[in-house]
This record gives C-alpha cells, sequence and structure tokens, in this order.
C-alpha cells in the first residue's frame, strides 16, 4: 500500500504494515494485542490493568509450518530478552535467547520463567500456537520494554524452514527470512482479566521441552 506522510511529505510504499489489534484465542479465551504477519507468524500480548511494577506478560506466539518464530522483548536482536519457539510435530518447543552478536542467538538464563497454558498451546490443522506466562519476563536492565511503557517497539523474525535440531530447545536456527520492529499499544493489552488468565498457567515444573 502507498502511505502519504503528511510531515515529510513522502510516499511510503510498506507491505502490509499491520497494526497489532485485539485478538481473542478460541481455545484459551485469553485476549491479545496481536501481531500479524503475512507469513503466519503472529504474537500476542496481554498485560495485567495494573502497569506499576509489573513484571508478568502473557504471551502466544505462533506461526504455520514447521519453521521458527522469534519475538524481541526489546525490539532490536542484540542484548534484548528474546523468545523463541517451533513445532515439533503436536509439541510446541520454546525457550529464551540473547545474544551480543547477529548470528544465532545462545539460550538465556535469568530469573524470567515461562510457564504454559494448555488450552492455548496447540497444533491445528493451519497453524501452530503456544500461550505462556512470562514471569520476570518485564526486566529493568534494558533488554525488553519497560513496565509503564505506552507504546514500545517489539520484535519479530522468522523462518519457514524448522530448526536443525527440532526436538532441542537450544538449537541453532538460521538466519531469519523476514524481521522488523511493530509498536505495540498496551493499553490494548492491558486486562482486567489478567489475574485469570495467568491461574491457567501450568506450574514451572510440569514443562517439557521448554529450554
Ligand atoms: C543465525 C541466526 C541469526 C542471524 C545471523 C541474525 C542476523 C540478523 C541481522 C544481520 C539483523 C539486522 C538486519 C538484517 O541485516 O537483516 C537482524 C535483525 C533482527 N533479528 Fe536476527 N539473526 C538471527 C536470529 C534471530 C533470532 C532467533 C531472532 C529472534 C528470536 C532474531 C531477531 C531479530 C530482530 C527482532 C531483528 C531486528 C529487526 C529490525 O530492527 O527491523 N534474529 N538479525
Ligand atoms: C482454558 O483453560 C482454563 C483452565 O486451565 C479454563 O479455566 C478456561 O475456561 C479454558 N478456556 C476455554 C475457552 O475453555
Ligand atoms: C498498582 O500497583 C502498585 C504496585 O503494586 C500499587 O502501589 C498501586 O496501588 C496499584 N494501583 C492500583 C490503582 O491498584
Ligand atoms: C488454527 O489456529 C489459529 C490460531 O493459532 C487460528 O487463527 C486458525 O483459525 C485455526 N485454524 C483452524 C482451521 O481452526
Amino acid at each position: 500500500m502507498k502511505l502519504y506522510n503528511l510531515v515529510t511529505g513522502t510516499l511510503a510504499s510498506l507491505t502490509a504494515a499491520q497494526t497489532p489489534a485485539p485478538y481473542t484465542d478460541a481455545k484459551s479465551g485469553i485476549t491479545f494485542n496481536t501481531f500479524q504477519h503475512s507469513s503466519g507468524l503472529f504474537f500476542g500480548l496481554a498485560l495485567p490493568a495494573n502497569a506499576t511494577g509489573n513484571t508478568d506478560l502473557i504471551a502466544t506466539i505462533g506461526g504455520k509450518g514447521s519453521g521458527w518464530s522469534g519475538v524481541s522483548l526489546g525490539g532490536g536482536m542484540l542484548n534484548e530478552l528474546l523468545i523463541l519457539a517451533w513445532p515439533n510435530s503436536q509439541a510446541i518447543v520454546s525457550s529464551f535467547r540473547k545474544t551480543a552478536n547477529y548470528a544465532s542467538p545462545a539460550v538465556a538464563t535469568g530469573t524470567f520463567t515461562k510457564s504454559s497454558i494448555a488450552n492455548g498451546t496447540y497444533v491445528n490443522s493451519t497453524h501452530w500456537t503456544y500461550t505462556f506466562l512470562c514471569q520476570k519476563c518485564i526486566q529493568t536492565d534494558g533488554t525488553t520494554f519497560q513496565a509503564t511503557d505506552t507504546a514500545p517497539s517489539i520484535g519479530f523474525a522468522l523462518n519457514s524452514n524448522a530448526p536443525s535440531q527440532k526436538t532441542n530447545p537450544a538449537s541453532s536456527v538460521s538466519k531469519h527470512t523476514a524481521q522488523g520492529q511493530v509498536v505495540f499499544d498496551l493499553s490494548k493489552a492491558r486486562s482486567e482479566k489478567f489475574n485469570t488468565w495467568r491461574a491457567y498457567a501450568a506450574p514451572n515444573i510440569a514443562r517439557s521441552f521448554e529450554g
């Protein structure tokens, strides 16, 4: 599409620059402010109504086919908290990643944890979907957006090819074939129902295939 920019007076060509919009996953019933990419990648965010001091979020991440989908909670690739996921048959394999270089990011460790939400995690005939409670995933060290941000940029990246070791959450991946950053209006991610939804998450101990 062509957009006329009133400020600079230039014509910009955008390839379907989707604005995140509220989307309710029919299987979990959770509403996310969700970005959808033309490849099938999607990323949705749910947050508590009260932003002050919050460190937690619920995310849904998915795609089509057997490739990987990745998200940067800080926007760019380098030195930000990344989340990487892909399907392995009927299961989803996921991990936190971080890297200082433009290369396959290493598994990241820290205080952050993720716990899957069972009915929001599935593979259907068109997509795979991973939904999880991400605790301590809003960090104050510059690797993620901030709790009181109103419109941070969140990064995404994908490759339609499966990682080389798709059963291993620490597998290396090939470089993305598409990537970008999207402004998220966090007011559309906040909900009074967050505490109800967060209780859907399995205890950490029950995680499988998650690094
Ligand atoms: C071998 C693996 C990877 C390589 C070599 C790589 C390389 C790069 C490079 C060179 C860029 C700068 C833009 C460009 O030149 O294309 C970039 C941007 C980016 N990458 Fe990666 N990357 C890899 C894996 C990943 C993964 C696994 C994720 C997410 C989980 C990721 C997320 C991003 C994001 C969010 C950007 C920024 C996009 C933007 O600012 O528009 N990358 N990457
Ligand atoms: C998803 O599972 C939770 C319990 O874990 C349940 O309370 C909720 O109603 C389920 N969502 C739907 C849409 O059935
Ligand atoms: C929001 O959370 C903060 C920190 O827990 C608390 O001090 C504040 O009273 C809460 N605000 C509302 C409106 O509940
Ligand atoms: C499969 O799940 C995705 C969300 O992950 C949904 O958008 C799509 O409509 C579902 N497809 C079918 C055939 O149910």
